[in-house]
């Protein structure tokens, strides 16, 4: 099974994702944990797309798809891939239809999470991750337990992403609904899409995502 979350900025792809790996056996693939990771080494594609991500703009189509073919061709894929996050343009959707097409393997849904702005920049502006794991939580919705130790690992370091402060955020969303959203048509088009409502509990947008996914 190989899936798409899509959605804007805060829409719980991620979480959704995590909970998909542990129930279903699938592997993850998010361009943005990525394009951290490679921020963090200190390598010059790092320090390069920095900056684009503080403001909230899109990396390069090439250094994205770079990244994903890499993984696409070096990961055995367990029972499928989740792809969150990405693709994010039209030139990605292409080239992910591609790429699968060579390993020999489809996609099966794209699932678009529908959430409405006010609640995406509150979700942000809340976010917290596990230094360790990088289990999400929320300082509203899903706080930090009180003992300060992360629920999944134990591990006692939590940070907060550059770009979920307000003003980044309103040019994510932006650039979700310019560069992006035209996926939504994409998808449909190819009779891929599946949309649910992003608001509500984690368990019960879990509920809805199970439930897309078996439709
Ligand atoms: P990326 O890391 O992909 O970020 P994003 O798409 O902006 O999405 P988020 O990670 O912010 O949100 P999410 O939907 O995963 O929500 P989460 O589950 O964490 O990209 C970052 C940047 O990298 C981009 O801006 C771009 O620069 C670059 N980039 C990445 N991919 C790229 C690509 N393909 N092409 C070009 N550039 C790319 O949840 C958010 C918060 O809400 C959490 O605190 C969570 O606890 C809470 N929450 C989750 N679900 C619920 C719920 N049901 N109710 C209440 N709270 C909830």
């Amino acid at each position: 099974m190989n899936i798409i979350l899509l959605g804007p900025p805060g829409a719980g792809k991620g979480t959704q994702a995590r909970t998909l790996v542990e129930e279903r056996g699938l592997v993850q693939l998010s361009t943005g944990d990525m394009l951290r990771a490679a921020k963090s080494s200190g390598t010059e594609m790092g320090n390069r797309v920095a900056e684009v991500m503080a403001r909230g703009d899109l990396v390069t189509d090439e250094i994205v798809i770079g990244l994903i073919e890499e993984r696409l061709t070096a990961d055995e894929g367990g029972n499928g891939f989740i792809f969150d996050g990405f693709p994010r343009t039209l030139a990605q959707a292409d080239a992910l239809g591609e790429l699968l097409e060579k390993q020999g393997q489809t996609l099966q849904a794209v699932i678009e999470m529908r959430v409405n702005d006010d609640a995406l920049v509150a979700r942000v502006t809340g976010r917290a991750t596990c230094a360790t794991c990088g289990e999400v939580y929320h300082d509203q919705t899903r706080p930090i337990p009180e003992d300060g130790k992360c629920v999944k690992c134990g591990g006692t370091e939590f940070t907060r992403r550059a770009d979920d402060n307000e003003d980044a955020m309103r040019n994510r969303l932006l650039t979700y609904y310019r560069e992006t959203s035209p996926l939504i048509g994409y998808y449909y088009a190819h009779g891929k899409l599946r949309s649910i409502d992003g608001l509500g509990a984690i368990d019960e947008v879990k509920a809805r995502v199970d439930g897309a996914l078996s439709a």
